[in-house]
């Protein structure tokens, strides 16, 4: 007898969390929080969190963690050596990005309780299991050759790698300039790259990416975070592979917009790296929400589950660099990790004439790790962190969990998008994307720093805190004109997990739709301290000026700015800062 399943379909979803621990939030003035902008020195990134209604400068580390996760840090230890979390979260990786639907889940065993009642079993699952030929080796093999470094958060891993790979660069290849292209490189990413003297290139398909169809819908997602894979061949084509030592593919493409990057990208990418021995790095802080994407829009894949797409994303890559403060559903936690005895340990590692290994690169790595964050099986986190980030993975890969994040997104872009605000479209799985340069009708150019006049103007009129993403933060005064090219001019508005609900998006959407229709009243803003510093948007000092009458939309609205001038002189003097 066939199975009826009978359904009452509604047109909207039902709830799939609810509230468990309150945070409240205090009533604060327009007055109180631009009197803070100015002594904060319209630094966004310096703005007092306890004074905003919503916080969407990043979706790292933010998230409000499930029940699972808190008590899974009750069950953390503080050991220096090999704490039991080292263990969990090690399998925990070898789970979500290798095991697909085949997990082991060993972090059940610590929740049962088999860590204290039977040592028998842990030792021979657990503690003493050899691990080799992934990205993530275990036991004695974890010991002759580490592939894996726990880190705080993402940029220390691309700190740890770039810290390694700066001498092994200038011993092998001396006075050589490297250039390191992504389908787009996330800042720190990029800050690190240069810092090591190296260049980085952004090939995404910047055409496409602010095109939305009239509807203002699509109908899949046109994936597009996709590595421009021509722009990648004519690179090689001029450079050679030689001065070319890493590729990388950012999964969500975080800096275009959040976009997914489909299988079909990753595998072309992969292949085409892979064709002139380059290794091929994911970054991939937000892995989950990408193979949601991939599961939902991609031909083959209906079927399959974040963890067997996750699988077969992982089975193209050489190496991993993720920030896990965004798809490890935790507060805390990164990972550097390359396959085992694979192209980059062969590239970067240093053998003898007999093919015997003269200096292991993991080794390099685990030296550099140990100074810099301590002993490998902790890397910079609490015992307890490690086990909420463990547990974390697993959320991060349930379906239902995506589907409402992932829709939680969209539905804020159509909201803004049916009030007129240009949203790059489809939303991205993390975060909305202002096209600042739409938003204020193509009228104010590269030195105005519209976009950053736009964010600070959502923090003193609404008291919510986005992130510009483009000329200023992406420093596009100081790049090359080819780079220049490669810089979308956005404010990204990020998602944090499991934190919101319907209420704070209709709030944010209400005050982007008020401020686009209220645009030639939000100020230019200068640099006063901070140029030419590295990551220059974490360091600098801004002040408003008043634009000028040509970046009017409508010109009659040029009267406002006068009356602005002489109020915010009042007000600093007011504030005692004139
Ligand atoms: C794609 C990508 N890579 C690297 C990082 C850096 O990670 P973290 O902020 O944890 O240092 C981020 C952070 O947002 C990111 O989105």
């Amino acid at each position: 007898m066939s199975e009826i399943r009978k359904t009452y379909p509604l047109d909207v979803e039902p709830p799939m969390s609810w509230t468990h621990v309150v945070r409240e939030i205090p009533v604060v003035t327009v007055e109180e929080r631009e009197e803070t902008l100015e002594k904060t020195k319209w630094n966004e990134f310096a703005f007092p969190a306890g004074m905003l209604y919503v916080d969407t400068l990043s979706d790292s580390g933010t998230t409000s963690m499930t029940d699972t996760q808190w008590s899974a840090m009750f069950l953390a230890d503080e050991s220096y050596g090999r704490n039991k979390g080292y263990y969990i979260v090690l399998d925990a990786f070898r789970d979500v990005f290798e095991r697909g639907d085949n997990q082991k889940r060993l972090i059940n065993y610590m929740k049962e309780g088999v860590d204290r009642d039977n040592v028998r079993k842990m030792m021979d699952e657990v503690y003493l299991v050899d691990v080799e030929g992934g990205f993530f080796n275990g036991g004695k093999f974890q010991l002759s050759r580490p592939n894996t470094f726990i880190v705080p958060q993402g940029r220390c891993a691309e700190t740890l790698l770039y810290d390694i790979l700066k001498p092994i660069f200038a011993q092998k290849w001396p006075g050589k300039t490297f250039i390191i292209p992504s389908n787009a490189h996330f800042d720190t990413t990029e800050g690190n790259i240069k810092q090591m003297g190296s260049i980085p290139r952004n090939f995404f398909h910047k055409e496409i990416l602010f095109e939305v169809p009239e509807s203002g819908k699509y109908d899949t997602n046109p994936f597009k975070g996709d590595m421009d894979i021509d722009k990648l061949q004519q690179l090689i084509d001029q450079v050679g592979a030689d001065s070319i030592p890493l590729i990388y593919t950012t999964i969500t493409n975080n800096s275009v917009c959040g976009q997914a990057v489909s299988m079909k990208s990753i595998r072309e990418t992969s292949a085409l790296a892979h064709k002139y021995g380059i290794p091929y790095v994911a970054d991939c802080a937000r892995w989950a929400e990408n193979a949601y994407f991939i599961k939902m829009n991609e031909e083959g894949y209906a079927d399959k589950s974040i963890f067997e797409i996750s699988k077969e994303m992982f089975s193209y890559f050489d190496v991993i660099s993720a920030s896990l403060k965004k798809n490890a559903h935790a507060n805390m936690g990164g990972v550097l990790a390359f396959r085992d005895q694979g192209l980059f340990w062969k590239k970067f590692s240093d053998f003898n004439e007999d093919g015997s290994v003269k200096v292991d690169v993991g080794h390099l790595l685990k030296s550099r790790q140990i100074c810099a964050y301590g002993n490998d099986s902790y890397g910079g986190m609490s015992g307890h962190d490690i086990m909420a980030m463990a547990q974390g993975l697993y959320e991060e890969g349930r379906f239902e969990y995506q589907n409402e994040r992932v829709k939680q997104c969209q539905y804020l872009a159509d909201l803004c998008t049916a009030g007129g605000v240009p949203v790059v479209q489809p939303a991205g799985g993390h975060a909305i994307y202002i096209d600042v340069d739409k938003f204020f009708g193509y009228k104010r150019g590269h030195e105005s720093f519209c976009g950053m006049g736009l964010s600070l103007e959502m923090i003193k009129r609404y008291g919510i805190r986005c992130s510009e993403l483009g000329d200023c933060s992406m420093e596009y005064d100081e790049k090359t004109p080819e780079q220049q090219a490669e810089v979308c001019n956005v404010v990204r508005l990020a998602i944090n997990r499991s934190q919101f609900n319907k209420q704070h998006m209709e709030y944010i959407a209400k005050a982007l739709i008020a401020l686009y229709h209220d645009r030639d009243q939000i100020p230019n803003m200068r640099l006063t301290f901070g140029k030419g510093i590295p990551m220059r948007h974490f360091h600098m000092w801004m002040e408003p000026y008043a634009p000028s009458k040509e970046e009017m939309c409508d010109e009659a609205n040029y009267g406002f700015w006068a009356q602005w001038e002489k109020e915010r002189e009042e007000k600093l003097v007011k504030w005692g800062l004139k």
